[in-house]
């Protein structure tokens, strides 16, 4: 069932509306909007809090990463399922009819194009416009002395860290055929033709496709970028690289197919496949953060296992730590998770 909201519907009236699972179509003025749904998310995160808390106290011992990751990624759908069920009605030409509205039709345009949806959340359109905004301004990468320019949807390299162990080995693929694995906004293909490396990128996202093949065709690239789940077939290169998403757990949007890999199984069809899709003597280089470990969602002992069962070993491998401001929040109650956290170049040989 939906009703309607407007400046005159307060937080917690919004609220009983949308635990009783009706949706809201936001007709007041556009900034009042914004508020209200903060209010609303602070009180849903009150009570996950208190929700927390009182399992805390059932339990009466704390509760370990795993449960916590768990318990806040969940905690965090619940969130944004209630939220996103205040929605906005975008205009045929994807203006937004509200007061004090931004102009909203170059960012929808772009997130959207002509699959216009009528009817989006109005957390989505927030989304929309922030990726807009930062697709517009762009993301600095020195490894490249320029910049990327990220789609919505697409993974950001704003966690550069990983692109400096890559770039740090790139001499190497110089004259070399390269494939890369899941290119997202194509920067680590960039870096790696940069390095004189015949260049081919795959992305199992098309949105990820578009991205790579824009922001390479505008630093002056050849890569051959093709929508593929993993390998482009029948290819053998001498060098295959991937970086893939680290956390296990089932992507619930485009931007998530960065980050979670339900069951591993990209990873695991990677390590299965490589020795395959390598010419003799060449190497696979695969980044992977291990906060997943730290956090109790993977083993090394499983990564270790599905290495050697793919007929694989491991010929170096190289380390960083993450830099990104979350790593410091002590705040955080995976702190201690995140402070741990290592990213690592495997080079992977048959
Ligand atoms: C962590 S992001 C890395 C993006 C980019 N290579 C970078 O380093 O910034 C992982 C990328 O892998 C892609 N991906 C996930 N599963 C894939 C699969 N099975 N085949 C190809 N690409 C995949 C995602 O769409 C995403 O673009």
């Amino acid at each position: 069932m939906t009703e309607t909201a407007d400046d005159t519907t307060t937080a917690d009236q919004a609220l009983r509306h949308l635990r009783a699972g009706r949706s809201l179509v936001w007709r007041g003025d556009f900034h009042n909007g914004r508020q209200l749904l903060k209010a609303v998310d602070r009180r849903l995160n009150r009570q996950a809090q208190k929700a927390q808390k009182a399992q805390k106290a059932q339990r009466n011992a704390p509760a370990d990463a795993t449960a916590l990751f768990l318990r806040q990624r969940a905690d965090r759908a619940d969130r944004a399922d209630v939220l996103g069920r205040i929605l906005v009605e975008l205009g045929e030409d994807y203006t937004l009819d509200l007061r004090r509205a931004p102009d909203v039709r170059d960012a929808c345009r772009h997130a959207y194009g002509d699959d216009h949806p009528g009817t989006v959340p109005f957390t989505e359109l927030q989304g929309v416009l922030g990726a807009w905004q930062w697709h517009q301004r762009g993301v600095w990468v020195e490894e490249l002395g320029d910049h990327i320019y990220p789609d919505y949807g697409v993974f950001s390299p704003t966690r550069s860290e990983y692109i400096g162990l890559v770039a740090a080995l790139a001499d190497e693929v110089a004259g070399r055929d390269v494939l890369e694995i899941g290119t997202g906004t194509g920067v680590l293909a960039a870096v790696l033709a940069r390095h004189g490396a015949t260049v081919t990128a795959t992305d199992v996202s098309p949105r990820a496709v578009v991205c790579a093949r824009r922001n390479l065709e505008r630093l002056g690239c050849e890569v051959d970028v093709v929508e593929a789940d993993l390998w482009q077939d029948g290819h053998r290169a001498d060098v295959v690289v991937f970086n893939p998403p680290w956390l296990p757990g089932t992507p619930t949007s485009d931007l998530e197919l960065g980050i979670y890999d339900a069951d591993s199984g990209a990873l695991r069809r990677f390590l299965a496949g490589l020795a395959d899709h390598l010419t003799d003597g060449g190497e696979g280089w695969l980044v992977l953060s291990d906060l997943a470990e730290h956090l109790g969602l993977r083993s090394r002992e499983q990564l270790d296992q599905w290495i050697a069962e793919g007929g694989l070993r491991v010929v170096g491998r190289e380390d960083t730590a993450p830099r990104h401001p979350k790593v410091r929040d002590a705040d955080d109650p995976l702190h201690v998770a995140r402070s741990r956290e290592v990213t690592s170049l495997w080079r992977l040989s048959v």
